[in-house]
């Protein structure tokens, strides 16, 4: 299908030429940044730009959402190149089929729609290791994102592979790419200006000579990397006060054009949290400023698709998986639909359409069915079809047994066990079971902060499993370095002192459809009680899309005909699977699910809807037992006073160092006089005034979030993104507290706050009052 889909192209392609035509069409072209405005062919041009993943779409759908994108009245394709998908070992690397990146782009030229390219390495976007590949961590020492010798040099290859496959489709040699990033949101990582200097010269090295450069970044942080021979653009979300996001960029440099390089349309899911939305009038209204500026815009995403297999990343902290739909709450949906949003922002594209851009009408959306509920009655207990282990003495990662994804089993013996012996594991990522002579002791969970399991009396020789699940590595700063399985050691523990249990076989479960498939299957009337494969085959009258219904079963992946669908997990919010009928066949399909926890029943069945948005945590997102009340009484605040009413970073000092592991900032009324209060960012500083890590921060309470119309919970003050707040509810009144426990003490001398980025900050504090304690605050 794709070959024919090439042959095709060409032809239309030569043809564009002989005709002409001034769109992206085969005629070199050049594209030049002017006096605060880009040029494209020397004539003012405003880049209106969609973002998509070629990754996150069926290669066989890529044509439709192309299509759904210019008839929204975009006029680019906003894309990252993944790394880590084109080299999945090293040096092998794959542009073939659904990695052809190329054939993408030139789609996109197809359809006069110009492409913006973003090749990383690093990625971000919410995808697993943002792009890098994970094989980088089996170099102990390795510092990704800076300038480690080795990361360069593998970089380099990546970027020249990239090169051979993108270069010559720059505007100047009648492609359509416009423009190049340049690593991506660098200034929220680190402040090196020479190993971005490098990472330019690697993309110019590539063949990216024609095109400007750009670098992405946040409006708090652009400056930090900023080289004076590229762009730079500012990252931000619907509701952020467009004037004053590039306020900073307009004083530095008065004379470029301006551009969001990412306007977020919605956000992110995770595993355990409720469902992200953002209203679309007020993604709109954005658009429509951006557009009366004649500022250039990418919407990230316009369609996010889905994030197959086990490619979805993690934040951190707190650790947290992303789901494997990246529905993203954007204009066009999971599926390829044109939503409500989508509309609204089509109505307001057709009013500033470019002269001579055609905005076609939308294309239809792909057909969808119901399937029938059937059983998967053959089962291969994950025990019982053990691989052939690896042995080794001490605890290492995944990666040190040559494993990049997937479930891992540490298996050794133990010594006699006393009553009341912990056994702690350091640290287990990401979702561990325990079992002592294949019995369940306890389940740990990274996203709590979970390491230790209490041991009952067990005889020497008992056989200790621990069988760890890896979720996707985490994709944003610098907790990158994410190792998997076990990261450093396993121990028991008693009053007297603690003992490393070393002597360990090691068996890898990896991600393939082919090794979940080579397993025993037996016929089984009843689910496995414990890990399993479970499978069976589907019969269909015809291939069209459909959603996976996986709400009676627990935690883990499924395969359909060989191609990797994606994760889930019965705590939501996601329900459903997205499964492309591009993917299914008529006639007899073959599903397989590797479920970790087990189904209450093994069934699936086929929807015509998506389900996103059905939350069964075990725990509340929020941070307060039912009538608990901080007890502030007697206690002395460390500082007090009053934020200044102005956007951006705010450090309030206390004069002096304090000891403590306990943070209450205690927030006595706002800025606009209003009941609630909110807040984006929150550091804690040391004894020098830098920023603590807050990598193994708690909120341990606060008196009031808001998760009624979104997601606002008080850990959003430590998640690194300036876009998500804590805010309280409507109806609660001031004071209002947070306690953060910084998981040990640590010599304080002050806070740095960030208020919300929308116009008028709202929800912001103006009187504070700041606690430090060494033991808990009393309730
Ligand atoms: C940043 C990154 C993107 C993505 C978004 C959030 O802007 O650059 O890759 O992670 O945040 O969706």
């Amino acid at each position: 299908m794709l070959k024919t889909c090439i042959r095709g192209l060409l032809i239309l392609l030569s043809l564009a030429v002989m005709a002409g035509c001034s769109l992206p069409s085969g005629k070199p072209q050049t594209f030049e940044i002017g006096d605060q405005t880009f040029l494209l062919d020397g004539k003012p041009f405003v880049v209106k730009a969609a973002e998509m993943h070629y990754t996150r779409i069926p290669a066989e759908y890529w044509e439709h959402r192309i299509e759904m994108c210019k008839a929204l009245g975009m006029n680019t394709i906003c894309l990252y190149v993944f790394w880590n998908i084109h080299e999945q070992k090293p040096g092998e690397f794959d542009f073939e089929g659904q990695n052809d990146v190329a054939t993408f782009c030139r789609l996109a030229q197809k359809h006069d729609m110009y492409v913006i390219l973003r090749p990383g390495p690093y990625v971000c976007a919410e995808w697993e290791m943002g792009g890098l590949p994970w094989w980088l961590l089996k170099k102990d020492d390795i510092k990704l994102r800076s300038n480690d010798a080795y990361f360069m040099e593998r970089v380099k290859l990546f970027m020249n592979e990239v090169g051979k496959e993108l270069a010559d489709l720059q505007v100047s040699r009648g492609g359509n790419i416009l423009m190049v990033q340049v690593e991506n949101e660098y200034g929220a990582y680190a402040t090196d200006k020479e190993y971005i200097g490098q990472m330019r010269d690697l993309v110019k090295g590539a063949g990216f000579t024609d095109v400007p450069l750009f670098q992405c970044d946040w409006s708090s942080t652009f400056q930090r990397n900023g080289l004076d021979d590229l762009l730079w653009t500012i990252n931000f979300g619907t509701g952020a006060d467009i004037d004053a996001q590039f306020k900073p960029l307009r004083e530095a440099r008065p004379h470029t054009p301006l551009m969001c390089s990412e306007y977020w349309s919605g956000w992110f899911d995770h595993w355990g949290r409720k469902h992200e939305t953002r209203p679309a009038e007020v993604m709109v209204d954005g658009i429509r400023d951006m557009l009366d500026r004649g500022i250039s815009f990418s919407l990230y995403m316009t369609h996010g698709g889905t994030t197959f297999g086990h490619w979805g990343g993690a934040n951190c902290p707190p650790y947290s998986a992303m789901c494997s739909s990246y529905d993203y709450d954007a204009p066009i949906s999971e599926a390829g639909w044109a939503t409500p949003k989508y509309y609204q922002l089509r109505e307001l594209l057709l009013q500033y359409a470019d002269s001579g851009q055609v905005i076609p009408d939308v294309p239809a959306p792909y057909p969808t069915q119901q399937i029938p509920a059937f059983q998967l009655k053959e089962v291969a207990p994950l025990f019982d079809n053990l691989p052939e282990p690896k042995e080794s003495e001490d605890i290492r990662p995944m990666e040190q047994f040559d494993q990049g994804w997937g479930t891992i089993l540490y298996r050794t013996t133990l010594p006699e066990v006393a009553e009341g012996t912990v056994l702690v594991i350091d640290e287990a990522h990401d979702w561990a079971q325990v079992y002592a002579d294949g019995k369940l002791l306890k389940r740990l969970d990274r996203r709590r902060g979970e390491n230790s399991v209490p041991l009952p009396a067990l005889a020497e020789g008992t056989r200790l499993d621990i069988l760890v699940e890896a979720m996707g590595r985490v994709n944003f700063d610098v907790a990158i370095h994410d190792r998997k399985g076990i990261t450093k050691s396993v121990r028991l523990a008693t009053p007297d002192g603690s003992q490393e249990l070393k002597g360990w076989s090691v068996y890898s479960f990896p991600v393939d459809a082919a090794f979940a498939r080579d397993k025993q299957y037996a016929a089984a009337d009843k689910p496995c009680n414990g890990p399993a494969w479970y499978r069976a085959t589907f019969r269909l009258d015809k291939a069209a899309d459909t959603f996976l219904d996986m709400r009676t079963w627990g935690k883990g992946m499924v395969w359909v005909n060989g191609k990797a669908i994606g994760r889930f997990w019965k705590i939501g919010p996601q329900q459903t699977l997205y499964m492309p009928g591009c993917w299914l066949k008529e006639g007899e399909n073959e599903i397989i699910v590797l479920d970790l926890l087990g189904p209450d029943q093994p069934v699936i069945q086929g929807l015509e809807q998506p389900i996103l948005d059905e939350l069964h945590a075990e725990a509340p997102a929020t941070h307060r037992a039912e009538g608990q009340n901080l007890d502030l009484k007697g206690e002395t605040p460390v500082a007090r006073g009053q934020l200044k009413a102005a956007d951006g970073w705010q450090e309030v000092m206390f004069g002096r160092t304090v000891k403590g592991r306990y943070v209450c900032l205690e927030a006595t009324d706002a800025q606009d006089g209003k009941d609630y209060a909110a807040l984006a960012e929150l550091y804690v500083l040391d004894a020098q005034g830098k920023l603590l890590p807050r990598l193994k921060w708690k909120i341990a309470y606060a008196d009031s979030e808001s998760t009624s119309w979104g997601n606002y919970t008080a850990d959003k003050i430590y998640d690194l993104q300036e876009s998500t707040y804590w805010s309280t509810r409507d109806k609660d009144r001031f004071p209002h507290q947070i306690v953060i426990d910084l998981g040990e003490e640590q010599e304080i001398s002050g806070l740095r706050l960030l208020p919300r980025a929308e116009e008028g900050r709202p929800g912001m504090i103006k009187g504070y009052k700041v606690y430090v304690k060494s033991s808990p605050f009393r309730f």
